[in-house]
C-alpha cells in the first residue's frame, strides 16, 4: 500500500511537481493561515464586548484544524519526498528557502498550541470547537495556582505573537522568491506548486481529453 502511494507520488515528483495531496495541503493551510492574520488583527482591534468573544470563538473554530493538517502533512511528507527543480539547484537560496519551510512548520505548530494555552488558561471565553463543529477540549490548567496561570498565558501570548511576526516576515519573502523565480528565472518552481492544467500539446493530456475540431464553415457555406 505505501510503495503504491510513493510510487504514485514519484509519478509527480519526478516531473518536478507537487502530488496533488501536497498542493492541497499547501494552499488549503496558506489560506487559512492567511484568513487567521487578517481575522486576528480584526478581531484585536474590535471594541471589547459579545461580538469580540464571538469573533475569537471563529477564529479558535478555523486555527485547530492547522494543528491536524499539520501533522498529516509532516507524515505526508516524511512518505512522498519533494521534487527537485530548478529552484533546488541555486545554492545559499535553496538553503534559505529550506530554511523558510521549516520555520513554517513550526509556526503550523507554535500558533494553535498557543492559541489552545490562552484559550485554556483564566476564564475562558466559551467552549472550544474544531472548524466551529466538533468539539474540542480545554487544557485542564484550571487546576494550577492563578499565578502560574498567569505565567503560563503571558508565555502562550509572546509565542503567538512572536509567530505572527515571523510569519510576516516569513509569507512576503516566500511568496516574493516564488514569483521572482517564475516570473524573472523562469524556473518551474511555482508551476510544481499550482494544479496540473492540462495541455494540447502534451501527448498525456491528449489521452485524457479529446482533442475537438474546430467549428470550420461547411464547403458548401464558405462560398
Ligand atoms: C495559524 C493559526 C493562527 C494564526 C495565524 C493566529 C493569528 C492571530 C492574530 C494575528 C492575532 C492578533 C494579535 C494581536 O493583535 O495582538 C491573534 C490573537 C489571538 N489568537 Fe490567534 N492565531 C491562530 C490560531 C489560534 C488558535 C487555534 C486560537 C485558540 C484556540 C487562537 C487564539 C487567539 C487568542 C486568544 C488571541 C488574543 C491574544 C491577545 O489578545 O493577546 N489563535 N491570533
Ligand atoms: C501563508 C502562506 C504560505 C505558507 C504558510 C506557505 C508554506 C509553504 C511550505 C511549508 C512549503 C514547503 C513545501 C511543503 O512542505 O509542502 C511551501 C512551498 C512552496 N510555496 Fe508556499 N506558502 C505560503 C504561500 C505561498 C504563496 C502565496 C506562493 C506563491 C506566490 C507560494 C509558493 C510556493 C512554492 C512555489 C513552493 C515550492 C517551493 C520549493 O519546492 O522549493 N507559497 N510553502
Amino acid at each position: 500500500m505505501i510503495a503504491r502511494l510513493q510510487a504514485w507520488g514519484r509519478s509527480y515528483t519526478n516531473r518536478g511537481r507537487y502530488t496533488p495531496v501536497g498542493i492541497v495541503f499547501h494552499w488549503v493551510m496558506a489560506g487559512l493561515i492567511l484568513f487567521q492574520i487578517g481575522w486576528g488583527f480584526w478581531t484585536d482591534w474590535m471594541m471589547p464586548g459579545g461580538d469580540k468573544v464571538h469573533a475569537y470563538q471563529i477564529h479558535s473554530a478555523a486555527g485547530l484544524p492547522i494543528l491536524l493538517l499539520a501533522m498529516g502533512r509532516i507524515v505526508w511528507r516524511m512518505l512522498i519526498d519533494d521534487p527537485y527543480n530548478d529552484a533546488d539547484t541555486q545554492g545559499l537560496q535553496t538553503k534559505i528557502a529550506h530554511g523558510t519551510a521549516f520555520l513554517f512548520y513550526v509556526t503550523f505548530f507554535t500558533l494553535p498550541l498557543s492559541g489552545w494555552i490562552m484559550w485554556s488558561s483564566i476564564a475562558a471565553p466559551g467552549p472550544l470547537y474544531l472548524g466551529g463543529i466538533i468539539p474540542w477540549p480545554q487544557i485542564p490548567l484550571g487546576e494550577m495556582p492563578l499565578e502560574r496561570q498567569f505565567v503560563i498565558l503571558d508565555l502562550a501570548e509572546d509565542v503567538h505573537i512572536g509567530s505572527i511576526v515571523l510569519l510576516l516576515l516569513l509569507i512576503p519573502a516566500h511568496a516574493g522568491a516564488a514569483l521572482k523565480h517564475h516570473f524573472w528565472d523562469r524556473h518551474d518552481v511555482l508551476r510544481g506548486m499550482l494544479p496540473e492544467i492540462p495541455d494540447w500539446e502534451d501527448d498525456r493530456a491528449t489521452r485524457r481529453h479529446k482533442r475537438q475540431a474546430p467549428d470550420l464553415p461547411k464547403e458548401s457555406e464558405a462560398g
